[in-house]
């Protein structure tokens, strides 16, 4: 039984949400199912938040179909044990989702593969809800050494989002993307899943 809750976070959420600043998201594992609302919601986040990184026609055209079928393989009923999807759900409609992966790299741990809120929902604390999650999830499983992603250079916002949740960008490299494009990103690191849920001043 893994649960995606820790007592702090609880604590801030409801904080947060008293003072009308967040959104309690629901926050639950997703089933394979899910693999068109994730994929939903993957492409029109990338649509914003990607647009003049990635190219026009592959956005509009491309990434609904491409993301769709990356989905549909990554949610089937075959998925890893050590990779994990949460949904953010408001009120019964997905809002946003991470992928996690459990001690997939021997140095820098725990992958985060994506992390997606819907462009309306920025800033209501589902990205930090979600990022929490994954964390829990990972504590819940035993996967303790480091937690680790790549974010595009160019990606400010979420750039900044990260600094905010206490990470530190560890290396810079160059990210492929999707249509073969290289685009600068930077390693964003946190000593451990546990430096995830607790508190960042
Ligand atoms: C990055 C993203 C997941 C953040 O999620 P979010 O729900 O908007 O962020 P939250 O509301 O949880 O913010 C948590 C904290 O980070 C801060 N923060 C969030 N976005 C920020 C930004 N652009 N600039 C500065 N601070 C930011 C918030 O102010 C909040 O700070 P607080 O602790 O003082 O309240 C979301 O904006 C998103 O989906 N962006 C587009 C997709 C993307 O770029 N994903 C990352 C790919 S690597």
């Amino acid at each position: 039984m893994v649960t995606l809750e820790t007592p702090y976070a609880h604590r801030v959420r409801r904080f947060r949400f008293a003072m009308g600043t967040s959104t309690d998201f629901y926050i639950r594992l997703a089933t394979p199912a899910d693999a068109l609302t994730v994929a939903d919601l993957h492409t029109r986040s990338w649509q914003t938040a990607y647009r003049g990184i990635m190219s026009d026609a592959y956005l509009d055209q491309i990434a609904p179909t491409e993301r769709r079928e990356v989905w549909s393989r990554k949610l089937s009923a075959d998925t890893p044990a050590e990779r994990a999807v949460l949904l953010a759900e408001y009120e019964g409609c997905a809002q946003g989702f991470i992928c996690v992966v459990a001690d997939q790299d021997r140095r820098w741990g725990s992958f985060i593969d994506n992390l997606h809120m819907v462009p309306d929902r920025h800033g209501r604390g589902g990205g930090r809800q979600l990022l929490e999650a994954a964390a829990a999830w990972l504590i819940a499983r035993g996967a303790l050494r480091p937690v680790y992603l790549w974010v595009l250079e160019p990606n400010a916002g979420a750039r900044a989002f990260y600094r905010r949740m206490g990470a530190v960008e560890a290396e810079t490299g160059l990210r492929d993307t999707p249509e073969g494009l290289k685009v600068p990103g930077f390693r964003c690191v946190w000593d451990s899943p546990q430096a995830l849920v607790a508190p960042v001043s």
